[in-house]
């Protein structure tokens, strides 16, 4: 089976490089895509820089060129639920657009005609991310990820992400790779663990605690995998 794994940044992906040293690689769009075969599964591996545009490209070329069949998404993310700390994880079981913004067409924000202001995941993936969970003895929160292009690093805007999209976690991809996914009709995971709070000090933790964040939510993945997707 063909399973790509995606992050947006060269930090969450190296522990995934780290485990497969011996791949191929291929240059696409300005992305590099790792090819390795492992465990009975072709895994196509590649970040695609920060943010949604960057994103939605690595994704679309993971299932329209190299065919992925199932994507899992591994990387960091605020965390704006207060029981999520710093090196929590949290699967999405639906994510917004939260800077999707056409409120003066009468709109909720978020919300984009002909598609919904959230996109559901994967009831199977995620049903086999909380049995890894149980299994490890790891705790797993399922919630709503807000995805959009700037850091939140405000009390202000998280409290908006919060009350107005009842959003979990925030980042800058995921919604994104949720809307390629579910438009092309291959099963997602987004999986993040918390590398800061979106408050005042969400550089200075983002900074401290990317790698380290990045290690918890790539060991997951590979515990899954091991699993069986
Ligand atoms: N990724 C990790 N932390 C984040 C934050 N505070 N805002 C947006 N994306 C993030």
């Amino acid at each position: 089976m063909k399973v790509a794994i995606l992050s947006a940044m060269r930090e969450e992906i190296t522990p995934f490089l780290q485990k497969y040293p011996h791949h191929t690689q291929k240059e696409i769009g300005g992305n590099t895509y790792f090819l390795v075969n492992a465990g009975g599964y072709e895994l196509i591996l590649a970040y695609s820089k920060i943010g949604k545009v960057h994103a939605a490209l690595s994704a679309s070329t993971m299932i329209l060129h190299f065919g992925a069949e199932k994507l899992i998404f591994s990387g960091v993310a605020g965390g704006l639920n207060p029981s999520l700390k710093v090196g929590d994880l949290i699967i999405a079981n639906k994510l917004c657009q939260y800077d999707v913004d056409i409120t003066a067409f009468g709109h909720p924000l978020g919300f984009i005609p002909e598609s919904s202001v959230y996109i559901e995941a994967n009831l199977t993936l995620n049903a086999l991310a909380h049995e890894v969970a149980r299994e490890k003895g790891i705790t797993l929160q399922e919630g709503i990820i807000a995805s959009g292009d700037s850091f939140i690093a405000n009390r202000e805007k998280k409290q908006w992400l919060i009350d107005t999209f009842g959003a979990d976690a925030v980042e800058m991809e995921g919604a994104s790779v949720a809307n390629v996914c579910h438009l092309l009709r291959v099963p997602f995971c987004i999986l993040r663990s918390i590398s800061d709070s979106a408050d005042g000090e969400a550089d200075v933790s983002f900074d401290e605690f990317l790698e380290s964040s990045a290690k918890v939510s790539a060991d997951f993945v590979e515990a899954m995998l091991q699993k069986g997707l």
